[in-house]
């Protein structure tokens, strides 16, 4: 299994290309299944969960090849001969992202049996509210051997449906089935991250009918089928948000290409409070550590515009060395803090209280091996490690290359003195 070893106390200068957003080509590389004609997709980010959901639509008769341009990967999918509407468990197990089918199989091919995608380290993860909006859109659901059955053979039928919690991929199962079904669909309390809002331009550029983009309540007027179309996937706002932390950690000035103020807010703003300077450049954001010394900020993770999920274990890496006390409290899911053993066996001073974790921020933190646990546990290891005396050695760092595109390239162009260990 690799390893990454980084030797820390390197600021880190110099400029990184932001990729496409693994969590909007997912859910655009689904919406293939919508329509007969050709999806191109272009600046798809080269990640293992991009293979998983590639490998997975293969299996479904979905042909799909990628190519190399000046504005990133482009990759072309064609779903017009659907060979099967099932997503077995050996790949959904592997990426529950893979439960993004479901919507577009139902809508498309009037039936979808996919594998339950089970839990995973961060937290129990159901997919109940994918499976009410469903029924709320006319299917026939039933769970049978691990499998969600979905069917509804006369087509979806528009619908109100009000998410009691919000649910990214639960939104975008329900807006991608929502196209294709007869008359109006209105999502209330959909999700607003900007992955959603991407997924709709794309859906509206092969002929979709959404209104309300941007917002918590989504408008789908149903049509009879849908064209294909060329859309670019939006910038990964959560390995900017990453790369900016790791600027300000290590005490370097950064410049993020593609990266935008408006998909960080909450992060701009506390990275700001935390004395952190941004500058919005015509490509890109610019990033300077604190002229002082990296203040502690509270922090509550929320659906967007809130502070993202995927950036709290970043953010407690960053605040493990900074000046004063940081609250840092996850309301997403349920066991998201399995980075702070790790964190604490270099140093850190962090101790959980429920859903809570009071970080005190030390002079430095020290070098040690430990262990990836998660996509967004194992990239806050390599942040502390970017910033602690010694050397670093992180395991099972297959973790990591689901969502962090060249991450040993784009540090060490940076100044990184960072390794993969075969
Ligand atoms: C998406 O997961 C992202 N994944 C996650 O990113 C991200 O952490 C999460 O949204 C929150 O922003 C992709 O987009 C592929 P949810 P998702 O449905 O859609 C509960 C990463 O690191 N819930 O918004 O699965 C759920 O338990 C990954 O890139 C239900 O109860 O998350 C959670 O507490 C990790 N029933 C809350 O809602 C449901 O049917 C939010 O989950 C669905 C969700």
């Amino acid at each position: 299994m690799d390893k990454i070893m980084i030797k820390g106390g390197i600021p880190l200068t110099g400029s990184i290309k932001i990729s496409g957003a693994k969590n909007a080509a997912l859910p655009l590389m689904a919406a293939c299944i919508l329509t007969d004609k050709t999806l191109e997709l272009i600046n798809i980010p080269d990640l293992s969960d991009i293979e998983s959901m590639s490998e997975l639509l293969s299996q479904l008769g979905v042909a799909l090849g990628c190519k190399e341009s000046s504005q990133g990967r482009v990759m072309c999918l064609s779903a017009n001969n659907l060979s099967s509407t099932t997503a077995p468990y050996d790949v959904v197990r592997k990426m529950r992202a893979s439960v993004l089918v479901l919507g577009p199989l139902v809508a498309r091919a009037g039936e979808a049996h996919v594998s339950l995608p089970g839990g995973c380290a961060i937290g129990t993860r159901p997919i109940d509210l994918h499976l009410k909006g469903l029924e709320a859109l006319g299917a026939e659901i039933t769970l049978e051997d691990g499998y969600v059955h979905a069917k509804a053979l006369k087509g979806l039928v528009g619908t109100t449906f009000t998410f009691p919690t919000v649910s990214v991929t639960g939104t975008e199962n329900l807006l991608m089935a929502a196209t294709l079904a007869e008359g109006q669909t209105r999502l209330v309390n959909a999700a607003r991250e900007p992955e959603i809002g991407n997924l709709a331009q794309c859906l509206n550029a092969m002929g979709a009918k959404i209104t309300g983009i941007g917002t918590d309540t989504l408008l789908i007027e149903g049509v009879e089928s849908l064209n294909g179309a060329s859309h670019s996937v939006v910038a990964d706002r959560i390995e900017a948000g990453t790369y900016a932390m790791a600027a300000a950690l290590t005490g370097g000035k950064v410049q993020l290409k593609g990266a935008r103020l408006d998909l960080i807010p909450t992060v701009a703003s506390l990275l700001q409070q935390a004395g952190v300077i941004l500058k919005e450049e015509e490509d890109g954001l610019v990033v300077d550590a604190p002229l002082e010394h990296l203040q502690g900020v509270d922090v509550m993770t929320e659906p967007f515009p809130g502070f993202a999920t995927d950036l709290q274990a970043q953010w407690m890496a960053l605040m493990s060395v900074a000046n004063g006390a940081s609250m840092i409290t996850e309301t997403i899911f349920e066991n998201r803090f399995m980075h702070v053993p790790e964190l604490c066996r270099m140093g850190a001073n962090i101790t959980v209280h429920g859903s809570s974790a009071l970080v005190r921020g030390v002079s430095q933190l020290k070098g040690a091996p430990v262990m990836a646990t998660d996509l967004r546990a194992s990239v806050s290891l390599v942040l502390a490690g970017l910033v602690a005396d010694g050397e670093t050695v992180i395991n099972r760092v297959y973790h990591l290359d689901r969502g962090y595109e060249s991450v040993e390239e784009k540090l060490r162009a940076c100044g990184a003195d960072i390794q993969r260990i075969r």
